[in-house]
């Protein structure tokens, strides 16, 4: 038997399993674990997308093999989205696709484009699919430094990337992600227009994922790369249902932009797919067209559990703890006597001894270390609960 899996050795240890297997032999036991491991959203899918699928699943044919790149409908209101919201013109069929959730849609663009010998560059710490999509399709990996001295230094980030792209001709994508999932660390236009007139010069592709585009608590919206003159030349953008209308269950995401890298997309996804279920994309349609009131529900309930969460945790005695402007994750170092045991000890830890589950900075990559992420994904009762937990723990 030939069991030299080639791809699957190019990846290192599932560091969330060690986490997952001791939330579930805790649990196994009897305990109580609040978890803000995952970012997986909890509160239910706005009722009007919920009846629309009830609706749509009735009709004749609807179980059939649905179409690959998406239904004309849901493209079209793709576009009406970016229209609307980045003054960005897209054309439906060349410039969007549907992906079956936007991580499928990054790991196969990344089958599709990688040739043997490309290398990315990739923030670390990052979303694990953004490196390893890459990896797993075989391209080599440099990961770019993303805090210096614990903070985002945009200028910084910037010439790293020149100076990799000076030092290796074989780069092919530049990954970026903000807001950021874990940092939750938020970019303004002139960061794009900066990154596009790089990229632009080296003639590398960049892959945007915008996956938080609608979950931020300021003024001012996230913006997108498309938003920079010129940028579909060489820039293809990732967004998502999941977490804008809390449909991470119904895997819905789009990718948008460069018409070279969509058809690439188009091609490969014709092979491995036929697309989500029709009735799911009906439904996706109407979430995008029809009235925004429940994603300012769902911003409002994640922006009370980041208030709730920050007060009641640095009371508990973590110390300060920065406030995210977006994303639904907190990114927050370890407090200082708790420093030296690195975020996975810690993580276990406090899982332990408090029955409180983070992830631990480590697993988004060595740049994560120091931090653990803490997903706003539970009520803010059990927020509070957590609070009381870790201040027991942090007082013995
Ligand atoms: C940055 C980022 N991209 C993509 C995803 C996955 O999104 P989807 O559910 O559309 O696959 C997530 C989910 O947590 C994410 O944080």
């Amino acid at each position: 038997m030939k069991s030299k899996f080639e791809r699957i050795n190019r990846l290192p240890p599932y560091i969330f399993g060690q986490i997952n297997s001791l939330k579930m032999k805790l649990r196994s036991e009897g305990r109580d674990i609040i978890d803000f491991g995952m970012g997986n959203p909890d509160m239910p899918t706005p009722l009007h997308i919920r009846q629309k699928l009830k609706e749509v699943i009735d009709k004749p044919g609807v179980g059939r093999y649905s179409v690959s790149k998406g239904i004309n409908g849901l493209r079209k209101a793709q576009a009406k989205y970016y229209k609307k919201r980045f003054n960005v013109d897209l054309n439906p069929s060349s410039e969007i696709i549907v992906t079956i959730g936007s991580k499928e849609g990054l790991a196969n663009l990344a089958q599709a484009i990688t040739s043997r010998g490309d290398r990315i560059l990739c923030p670390d710490p990052s979303y694990p699919v953004h490196p390893y999509g890459f990896m797993i399709a075989g391209a080599k990996l440099t990961p770019l430094q993303t805090f210096f001295n614990g903070q985002f230094d945009k200028n910084k980030f910037l010439l790293n990337i020149v100076n990799n792209l000076k030092k290796y001709s074989s780069i092919k994508v530049i990954i970026v992600s903000f807001p950021s999932n874990p940092t939750a660390q938020i970019v303004d236009l002139d960061f794009y227009k900066e990154l596009v007139k790089i990229a632009k010069k080296y003639q590398v592709y960049i892959l945007s994922d915008l996956a938080y585009s609608e979950i931020y608590f300021g003024n001012n919206p996230p913006p997108s790369i498309l938003e920079v003159n010129g940028a579909k030349s060489i820039a293809v953008e990732f967004t998502t249902l999941s977490k804008t209308y809390a449909m991470a269950g119904w895997r819905i995401g789009f990718a948008v932009g460069n018409k070279t890298l969509i058809e690439a997309l188009t091609k490969i996804k014709s092979y491995v797919d036929y697309g989500a279920f029709t009735p799911v994309q009906v439904a996706a349609t109407a979430a995008l067209n029809e009235s925004q009131k429940c994603v300012e529900e769902i911003r409002e309930t994640y922006k009370k559990r980041r208030d709730v969460l920050i007060e009641s945790f640095e009371r508990a005695g973590w110390d300060k703890i920065p406030e995210p402007e977006a994303s639904m994750f907190v990114w927050a170092p370890l407090p200082k006597k708790y420093k030296k045991m690195g975020s996975m000890k810690f993580a276990k830890n406090l899982m332990i001894n408090a029955d409180v589950a983070v992830a631990p900075g480590l697993a988004f990559g060595k740049g994560g270390e120091g931090f653990v992420r803490i997903g706003l994904v539970e009520n803010t009762q059990s927020i509070r609960q957590a609070a009381k937990n870790i201040k027991r723990y942090f007082n013995t």
